[in-house]
């Protein structure tokens, strides 16, 4: 996603300097280029050749480095870099950069970049919760900086609190936020729904399906790097919950039911992927149900089909995309639902095709609406994702 961006990592000296190197290589998986500019206490934490080897590129460390004495290093790193990500910051890179003070390669660099910058600072609790270091990150924050706020829990020195580096993984979601994606969402509010719903028969059982989640918080999450307000209305799912997002937690269809139509009428765009239960037991029962040797039958009854309730409720420009999971004629039975639940479009996916459907991190659709159809092909489940919301913007140009 980072192809042909430059990221400059700084890496300042705390412990959390050995996590900058599991994001450089996070960075470099994303196919950004990246170079590391590390302050003389780093080095103490952390080897330059380590980043060197990551990277592919030289570890800037010294002010004074005469290896390329065509070009003022620290002028020349600063132009070609697409974002500034400061990770792990110190209270005193904070405090410098806060106030212009550039003396070292890193604050000089950083002082002479124009482009967006992050910083993510991880020190002791009382050091972050220090006002002075809290005013700095304010200032930074006022000239355009984005500050990470660091995490609560037992940090190296053995006091517990805010001031640990987050992990990698979330530092590397506001790089992609930042950098990967065209704005092109900007201001519309998107709904998504994701994973199973649970049905309970009683307080230890409950009947679901195998949804994992994955398409639709690939689509929360690409519609939120797009730029979009999302509100992710998720059932019961292993998976972090996408940043940058609302996220609402739903058990059953009823749940979902009610969580969506509450917040329907305020969205410009519902997506449906939420593989939801059509039945439920009637009854619950109070007790643990007892085994017993003759035949068992659990009556059931429909939950509510909350698409269907959307179609017939739709807002003026709103738009509404449901799924359709399958396992034959999935064109046929996709339309089907196009037109009974008034949707706009409807993605259909066959569980039976392989890398479809469940679990799998890639999925095969069929994109179908009232005059067309559009089969792209086995896909990552965020291609998928980056498909229906061009499709739907597409959609909402034509008005
Ligand atoms: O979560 P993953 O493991 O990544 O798998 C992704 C997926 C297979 C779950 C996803 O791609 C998918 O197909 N989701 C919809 C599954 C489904 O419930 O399909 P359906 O044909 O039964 O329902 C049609 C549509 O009506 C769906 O948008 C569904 O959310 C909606 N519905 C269904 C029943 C109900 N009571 N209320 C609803 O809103």
């Amino acid at each position: 996603m980072l192809k042909g961006k430059t990221v400059l990592l700084g890496v300042c000296g705390g412990i959390a300097a050995y996590k900058a190197c599991e994001l450089a290589s996070l960075l470099v998986k994303q196919h950004a280029e990246v170079h590391v500019i590390m302050t003389k206490n780093a080095e103490e934490f952390v080897r330059p050749l380590t980043f060197e080897a990551l990277t592919k590129h030289r570890c800037v460390t010294d002010t004074f480095d005469r290896e390329h004495p065509e070009e003022v290093t620290h002028i020349a790193l600063a132009q070609k870099a697409d974002l500034v990500l400061i990770a792990p910051a110190t209270a005193n890179i904070a405090a410098k950069l806060a106030h212009g003070i550039c003396d070292d390669m890193m604050t000089s660099t950083v002082l002479a970049a124009r482009c967006p910058k992050v910083i993510a600072p991880a020190m002791n609790t009382n050091m972050y919760e220090n006002p002075v270091t809290q005013d700095n990150l304010e200032r930074l924050s006022g000239y355009g900086w984005t500050v990470i706020e660091p995490v609560s829990g037992l940090l190296a020195c053995g006091d517990t609190g805010k001031g640990k580096f987050p992990d990698p993984q979330f530092i590397l979601q506001y790089v992609l936020k930042e950098l990967a994606f065209e704005k092109d969402l900007a201001g519309l509010r998107v709904l998504v729904t994701a994973g199973p719903t649970r049905e309970a028969l009683d307080p230890v059982r409950y009947i679901t399906n195998h949804s994992s989640g994955k398409m639709g918080y690939a689509i929360a999450r690409i519609a939120a790097f797009r730029g979009a307000d999302v509100t992710l209305v998720s059932g019961p799912t292993a998976l972090e919950i996408p940043a940058f997002t609302n996220f609402v937690s739903i058990t059953s269809a009823e749940d979902l039911f009610r969580e969506v139509t509450a917040r329907s009428s305020a969205q410009d765009i519902i997506i449906k992927a939420a593989a939801v239960a059509d039945y439920r037991p009637s009854h619950v029962a109070d007790e643990k149900i007892r085994k017993s040797d003759s035949d068992m039958f659990i009556p059931l009854e429909r939950t509510p089909d909350t698409l269907r309730h959307l179609g017939s409720h739709k807002q003026e420009g709103q738009l509404l995309c449901g799924f359709a999971m399958e396992t034959s004629n999935l064109e046929e039975r996709a339309r089907e639902k196009l037109k009974k639940k008034n949707l706009d479009l409807i993605v259909g996916n066959n569980v039976k095709v392989p890398g479809a459907g469940f679990g799998t991190d890639t999925n095969v659709v069929t994109l179908i609406t009232e005059d067309s159809v559009e089969s792209p092909g086995i896909m990552s489940k965020e291609e998928v994702a980056g498909c229906i919301l061009d499709k739907l913007l597409s959609l909402r140009k034509q008005g």
